[in-house]
């Protein structure tokens, strides 16, 4: 990497977008009349079918788009990535979540280290520790088998691993359940703990730093549930608590026995972390071999990424497209759609990992972004999206370039004894693209005999933009192919803009602010003296109205 980031605005290629976005009249109709610009956009990565065909672009949009990553020297920016040169520069740190899941026995070193191998003899200990749980070999303080895993983690130490378990259920040991809990809320640990029995219970401390106030404060929670439920002194806690960090040093400091702590590296950013030993509830969820397809689903995008050529390669043209509706067409959000119950937490997972990854207002040299940079990603699963927000996304003011994810087999292939439900539900998805896509004319409306005064309310402009993305079924590796194809789509757009898309400095000062109020709610005199206005109304009130 040079000393600075390539300014994309002063490219070429940007001049040559600007000109083709200026009056640029999309005609998805018309493009989608020709089978050849289907086939021609139609791109394969691992399992995943990519349709890209349903985007407002031309073939001279893309050849900008691919000119504009050859000038901002996207695949030496990624082939950095890769070797574990620095480029998280805030933070002075490789980025090599890439590695966690490299072959075993493949090359890799960096400062010295032979990483592929520290990855490696982290993941034989994971196993051994899940294969213990799962067998019942590993036994609660009473001599009882487990029976449930609680992850105590927040942000990358909690979203990716709930993410996954939930997309996972089916391959979930009988008799054997994970719960989450993240928030500070005590009501989280509440509702999650409620209804465990604290002798089949084993907690895993999952934080990167070990010194997250959230994921302390619950682990200290649930310590003292575990200790008054057992009747039992510190002695019981190695039996029921473990712990994932990067710093191992403060797990025993927090009583936790580091025969049972995994750890794991400084370049591993929490919400790249799911595939390292964070993901363990999930290893003991599906079991070692099942994890292992999982870290092979994210292996075989890694080597797309690396290798595909640029025109079908798929996580650098859906992240050029987002820069192409971010910059050029004015887009400010993002909707990913799965079409899938299963994947019910995945939108709120990759809120984190491209809205904390591409949130940022300076670039990589610490000067200004010289375009609009992260988009807001946002989804629910289909169906239910339909009934609720898509109102927007058809008839709304705003473009919305959304992703629609299918599987062609279910999870659960259940009828109502006439229909293939499944059927239903991808019919749904097609329907949705194509509406979307096509739109509705007056016309069209008018000759199903609409009564013209609100012609104008069921028109549909179409041109509406979105990638459907199939894969065989929602495997674990299929699982692991998604991820690693939103990081590098994520990396795409950072590299475009020249940002650091590793660090995430923007969440420090809520989390300094809240230690400095805290003994403000707790009556501290000096402490609501130096409050704004504002905050000291809100805490006087807080104190008067707080009953219990
Ligand atoms: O909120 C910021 C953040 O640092 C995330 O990036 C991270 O995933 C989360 O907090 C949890 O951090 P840790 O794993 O260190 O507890």
């Amino acid at each position: 990497m040079g000393a600075a980031p390539v300014d994309p605005t002063t490219t070429e290629a940007w001049r040559r977008l600007a000109e083709l976005a200026s009056g640029f009249e999309p005609d998805l109709r018309r493009m989608l009349a020709d089978p050849e610009w289907v086939a021609r956009s139609t791109v394969q990565a691992g399992d995943l079918r990519v349709d890209l065909s349903k985007n407002l672009v031309t073939p001279e949009i893309w050849k900008a788009l691919q000119a504009l990553a050859a000038e901002i020297e996207l695949a030496a920016q990624r082939d950095a990535m890769f070797r574990g040169e620095h480029i998280n520069v805030t933070e002075d740190r490789a980025v090599l979540h890439t590695a966690l899941r490299r072959a075993a026995g493949s090359d890799l070193e960096v400062g010295g280290a032979d990483v592929v191998e520290q990855v490696q003899a982290v993941l034989r200990r994971v196993y051994a520790f899940a294969d213990d749980v799962r067998s019942g070999a590993w036994r609660g303080f009473t001599g009882q088998p487990i029976r449930t895993v609680v992850n105590i983690g927040i942000g990358g130490s909690d979203l990716g691993p709930v993410m996954a378990y939930e997309a996972l259920k089916p391959y979930v040991q009988a008799g054997l359940e994970c719960r989450f809990i993240s928030n500070i809320d005590p009501t989280d640990a509440a509702q999650e703990l409620a209804g465990l029995d604290p002798a089949t219970t084993l907690f895993i401390v999952s934080s990167k730093t070990f010194g997250t106030l959230e994921t302390l404060t619950n682990a200290r929670l649930c310590r003292a549930w575990l200790l008054e439920g057992l009747g039992a002194g510190d002695e019981a806690v190695s039996r029921h608590f473990v712990a994932v960090s990067t710093a191992l040093d403060k797990v025993a400091a927090f009583g936790i026995d580091p025969a049972n702590a995994f750890g794991f590296w400084d370049w591993v950013g929490g919400r790249y972390s799911v595939d390292s030993a964070i993901g363990t509830s999930l290893a003991v969820a599906i079991g070692p071999e099942r994890f292992e397809d999982f870290l092979g689903g994210f292996r075989a995008i890694d080597n797309h990424f690396v290798s595909a050529p640029i025109e079908q390669n798929v996580p650098v043209l859906m992240g050029l497209l987002n820069v192409w509706y971010t910059n050029f067409l004015g887009a400010q959000s993002h909707a990913v759609l799965p079409y899938s119950q299963l994947l019910h937490r995945f939108p709120a997972y990759l809120q984190q990992l491209t809205m904390e990854s591409n949130g940022k207002s300076v670039r990589w040299d610490g000067s200004p972004v010289t375009t609009d940079t992260g988009e807001v990603f946002w989804g629910e699963p289909g169906t239910n999206g339909q009934h609720a927000f898509y109102q927007l996304i058809h008839q709304g003011t705003r473009l919305i370039p959304a992703d629609f994810i299918g599987f062609a087999s279910p999870a659960y292939p259940l009828t109502d004894g006439e229909t293939d439900v499944h059927e239903l539900l991808l019919a749904n998805f097609l329907a949705q693209t194509k509406a979307l896509a096509f739109g509705k004319t007056a016309d069209e409306v008018r000759a199903e005999g609409t009564p013209e005064g609100i012609v104008p309310a069921r028109v549909f402009s179409g041109n509406r933009p979105t990638t459907s993305i199939m894969a065989p079924s929602l495997t674990p590796s299929v699982l692991g192919q998604l991820i690693a194809l939103y990081e590098h789509i994520t990396f795409t757009q950072g590299a475009v803009w020249g940002i650091d898309s590793f660090d995430q400095w923007g969440v420090e000062l809520g989390k300094q602010l809240a230690l400095q109020i805290a003994p403000g709610l707790a009556g501290d005199a000096a402490v609501l003296a130096e409050q704004d206005a504002s905050t000291r109304a809100m805490i006087d009130y807080y104190r008067e109205q707080r009953t219990r």
